[in-house]
């Protein structure tokens, strides 16, 4: 059985929560201060030990492209400037052994769709699905955890985390099976968005996920679902309900920065976990939670 070493993040969605922003940028470009939420994605892969990314790229394809290209013209203006840091980082972005391959989605016709346009890339090979707008943070990131346990046992593996039990109808929804000694869920099946009281657990399954190359066999059958858009979770479903699906706890803090609230949450957070700015923002928010109690 063979390591895994590919990634793919699908980011050609139309980022339409995002509007204004993403008239002309996709929205896993927008910024936690001052990295893209895209740059954490990558990052996760690549410690856990991916060296081949692949994006899977919409109608804004050049930024991302861009983003994670050599820019030879920045790196020199910068040397010349005697900033040889900024130089260092703007070059590591992409680390040394890895590399980038970019597909199109020609049109966003869903995240299922997305992960089959990369299936080409992928070839014969278990790969893992980084989607960049669930940001993860902690000192064990989920990417890690999955391939781990699909070192262990080859299979399908989500990573899932429980969600307030009255939030059932927002997320995927597993239908859990046994769990092992080493914490694998077997997954039943997967249901979007139940209601409260059709829920068959408080689990539900976040932007991260190992699949084999079996999973684009599935989608390629699927017919549009939800929303006219090929569902990746009608995908995942088919091979629950075949037994072929397993999951795992998020051992990190997830952020939906796909969703307003949520993004400004993970640059609160990030802010206040960072030495530069911790007390200087500490201070401002108490100033302004003092200023509102009047
Ligand atoms: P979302 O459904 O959250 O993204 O997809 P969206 O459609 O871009 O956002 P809104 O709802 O309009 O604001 C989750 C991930 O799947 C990608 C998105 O880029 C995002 O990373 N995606 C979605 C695709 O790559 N292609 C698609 O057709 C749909």
């Amino acid at each position: 059985m063979s390591k895994i070493t590919k990634a793919v993040f699908p980011v050609a969605g139309s980022g339409t929560r995002f509007l204004p922003a993403t008239k002309a940028m996709p929205k896993e470009l927008l910024p936690i201060i001052d990295k893209p939420i895209v740059q954490y994605a990558v990052e996760e892969a690549v410690a856990a030990g991916i060296t081949e990314l692949i994006f899977v790229t919409g109608r804004n394809k050049r930024a991302v492209g861009d983003h994670f290209d050599a820019n030879l013209e920045l790196e020199a203006q910068l040397m010349a400037k005697g900033k040889t840091e900024l130089r260092d980082m703007v070059r590591n972005i992409v680390p040394e052994g890895v590399s980038c391959i970019f597909v199109r989605q020609p049109e966003p016709l869903g995240l299922g769709h997305a992960v089959l346009c990369a299936a080409p890339a992928v070839g014969d090979n278990a790969f893992v699905v980084l989607l960049a707008d669930d940001l993860m943070q902690g000192t064990e990131l989920p990417t890690e955890a999955l391939v781990r346990a699909y070192a262990k046992k080859p299979q399908t593996v989500l990573s899932v985390s429980e969600v307030d039990p009255k939030d059932t109808s927002k997320y995927g929804i597993l239908k859990p099976g046994a769990t092992d000694s080493d914490g694998l869920i077997s997954v039943e099946g997967i249901i979007e968005k139940p209601a409260v009281d059709k829920a068959p657990s408080n689990l539900a399954s976040f932007g991260r996920y190992v699949f084999t190359p079996e999973i684009f066999d599935v989608l390629r059958g699927l017919k549009p679902g939800a929303g006219g858009e090929i569902q990746l979770a009608d995908a995942i479903d088919q091979l629950a309900q075949a037994g072929k699906v397993a999951a795992i706890t998020n051992p990190s803090r997830r952020y939906d920065c796909g969703d307003k609230f949520g993004y400004l949450t993970a640059i609160v957070d990030v802010a206040l976990a960072d030495a530069e700015y911790r007390d200087r923002f500490l201070d401002l928010l108490r100033d302004r939670i003092a200023q509102t109690a009047h």
